[in-house]
Parts: structure tokens; sequence; C-alpha cells
């Protein structure tokens, strides 16, 4: 009986010291009242942010800032200016950059023999790549200037860098769920320009897979018209890998010619950072800019990039790995199960997309909107005002029943 209690009593210390680990509160004061008084703040306010894609329980980079002040990088300046396929340079993290892409090329179904790609500045910087590259590709290819084709649901970076790049949009009719709806892409379409198709993967507020399969069948009904497919895959492209539904991503089994995936939602990055990945065909295709003083001809759109960001990501590719990956995406998903049984458990009207971590609902009193962090939007077809909960790795279960208890009371 006394070793029984003694047993659970180092079980519970230990889950007591995961607990101050996990919500750790600031000890170390700066010596600037302003910025001491903002870092309680954001200790606070961490564990209730409900509402957006991130990952606020990523503990595997406490390692990374270790290695790296212990070695005074910060005295330093690493720069990833250059492409990371080519020679790079001193004081480049270039060849961790060029594994990182490696890494992750084979799990959007690209097969490293034919890859290109690079860690952006975030998920807009992937989506300006694809875009750019895509009008490229069916310039060089076609020599006429393409239509983008783009779901009313996707997110707003993709009209603002289309705006930006000055190039035709259409925007195509979702339905209620936020998927792009086929007739309407078959009646948008302008068949005798090339055909510059984003797919959202999933849109912000619904969560919405635009239904590839479905939606390359009116492609291939004008086989007259060059298509370039990029995925705007922000934050699903980061966990739909590491689950049973990872074929939603594979190029071999979607088709699709570039993807963008941000660094800082599903993978815990503690900056603004991201994936973009292409094939070397698309790369070929591409304006060139024969600059001697860097490694190759630039085609990226930056010239000086972080050299920390991908050193993160090779971070944490050994730190947490497919392995750790699955065991997120997995319990991001039963808790988004969870969180929807609750909620229809208390009678409040809720929705979710297939595949996806986000629950959309009727929107409760601005207190508990504010005391969660929750996003909102509105939606006549839905009832009018709605806020959605992200599920990610730190909305828990026990994260879910004091959201629930809080709409019980309001
Ligand atoms: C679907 C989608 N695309 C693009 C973005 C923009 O990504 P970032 O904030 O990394 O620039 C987001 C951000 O929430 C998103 O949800």
């Amino acid at each position: 009986m006394k070793r029984m209690i003694f047993k659970w009593a180092v079980v519970l210390v230990a889950v007591a010291a995961a607990g101050n680990m996990l919500w750790a509160q600031p000890t170390v004061k700066s010596g600037f009242e302003k910025l001491d008084r903002w870092t309680e703040k954001c200790h606070q306010e961490r564990p209730r942010t409900l509402g957006y894609p991130c990952n606020q329980v990523s503990m595997a980079l406490t390692g990374f800032y270790n290695w790296y002040t212990d070695n005074r990088m910060e005295n330093f300046l690493i720069n990833n200016a250059g492409d990371p396929f080519g020679k790079v340079g001193a004081l480049s993290s270039g060849e961790f950059e060029r594994e990182v892409i490696e890494y992750f090329a084979p799990k959007y179904g690209f097969s490293n023999d034919d890859v290109w790609g690079l860690v952006t500045m975030s998920g807009t910087d992937g989506n300006n790549h694809g875009i750019y590259f895509g009008t490229n590709y069916l310039k060089h290819t076609t020599g006429k200037e393409p239509i983008v084709y783009v779901s009313d649901e996707a997110h707003y970076s993709n009209y603002r860098l289309c705006d930006l790049q000055n190039l035709d949009v259409r925007l195509v009719k979702s339905d209620d769920m936020g998927r792009m709806i086929p007739d309407s892409l078959e009646a948008a379409l302008d068949t005798s320009r090339p055909c510059l198709m984003i797919y959202a993967m999933g849109s912000t507020f619904k969560g919405a897979i635009d239904d590839q399969t479905a939606l390359n069948c009116v492609l291939a009904r004008h086989p007259e018209m060059a298509v370039y497919r990029h995925i705007d895959a922000a934050l699903f492209g980061g966990y739909l890998p590491f689950t049973k539904h990872r074929d939603l991503v594979d190029r071999r089994k979607v088709g699709f010619e570039s993807i963008s995936i941000s660094g800082h939602k599903f993978f815990g990055i503690d900056s603004p950072c991201g994936l973009f990945i292409t094939t070397r065909e698309i790369y070929d295709n591409q304006t060139t800019f024969d600059i001697p003083y860097l490694n190759a001809n630039m085609r990226m759109i930056n010239c000086s990039r972080s050299g920390i960001e991908p050193l993160k990501f090779w971070w944490l590719i050994q730190a947490v790995g497919d392995k750790g990956w699955t065991e997120q995406a997995t319990q991001m998903l039963e808790c988004t199960a969870y969180l929807k049984q609750q909620l229809n458990g208390i009678g409040w009207r809720c929705w979710s997309n297939d595949y996806s971590n986000t629950v959309f609902f009727t929107r409760p009193s601005d207190e508990i909107v504010n005391r969660f962090n929750l996003a909102n939007s509105n939606d006549p077809r839905f009832g009018g005002n709605l806020s959605h909960v992200v599920v990610m790795q730190h909305v828990t279960r026990e994260a879910i029943d004091g959201f629930i208890r809080a709409l019980k009371a309001q």
C-alpha cells in the first residue's frame, strides 16, 4: 500500500512538473518595466488562445535556443541569400535548408530527384512564390498571360498577391461549407488563356478543402488550356501528411505544381516562416537573374533570407520528426471531434468540414470571444454571427472543458 501511495505521489509530481513546464511563468526580469509587463501578459493569454492556428505548446525549440545562445550565434548574421540547391555561402545555413526541403518534399509526393524549394518567410511568402512561379511558367510555356482562379473563401493573401502582381483574377463561388463549386469554376473559365488555379486547403474561417479531384475533372474537360495548380496549405499542409488523409496533399494522387505551408502553425516554429516546394521543371521555366556575387541565378523573390528559420525547421525534424508530428496530428483531430461532441451536448449549433481541425459555431458573448481569443465571421446561411476554434496542440480536452463551462455559464 505504502509503495502504491509513493508511486502515485511520483506520478502526480511528474504531471505537475510537466504542467508547470507547459505553462511556465516568467521568472527573469529584463530591467525594462514595459517589456516585463508585456511578457507576463503573453504568458497569461497563451492557454486561452483558441481562435487562431498557432501551436502554443511547442517546447522542442528550447534545446535549439540553448544551443544558439551557448554558442553565441546571436552575434553572427546567418543570411541565406541565394539558392539552397546551389553552392551555398560561408555564413549561410543553406545546406540545412536543402535538407529540410528534401525531408518534406516526399510527404507532398515530390521526388527528391526532381524538386526545388525553399524555407519561406511565411505562408503568404509561399503563396507569393506559387503565384509568381505559376505565372512565369505559364507565360514561358504558352507565351500568354494566365488568369487566376481562386475561391471566394480562400485566404485573402491570395487576392492581395494577385493584385500586387497585377494579375487577372476570377473569384469562384464556394458552397455553404466553403468549398469551391465545380460548376461555378466551369462557368468562370476563359479557356483562351492559361489557367493559374489556387486551391484552398483549407479555407481560413470554415476550414474547407477544395475538392481537387472534382475541380481537376473540370479542368481536364479543356485540354487546350494550359494549367498550373498551386495549393495554399498553410495550416492543413502541416498536419495532413501525418494522418491517414495524407493522399489529399500528395501530388502523385491529386496533381499540383507547387505548395505553400506555414512553419509557425502546426510545426510550432516561434516566428513566421514556411515551405515552398515545386518541381525542377517549374524552376527551369522561370525568369532568370544571373547575379555574379550570389551562387546562381536568382529565381526566388527575396534576396536576403533568414538563415535561422531553416535551422529551427531542421532542429524540429530531429527533435519531433514523423513520430511526434503523427501523435500531435492524431490528438488534434481527436480533440476536434471532442469539441464538436461537447458543443452538441449543450445544444450549441456547430459545424466543421471533413479532415479539418476548425469548428465554427454560433457566436457567444463578446466577453467569451475576448476571453478565449476567438476569431469571428458572419454568414446568414448559418444564422448570422459566428466564431471559430482552431484545435491546435494546446487545445486539449481540459482546455475544451473550460471553454464549454464558460459557454454554459454565459
Ligand atoms: C489558408 C491560409 N493561407 C495563407 C495564410 C497566411 O499565412 P501566413 O500568416 O503564414 O502568411 C493563412 C494564415 O492564417 C491561412 O490560413
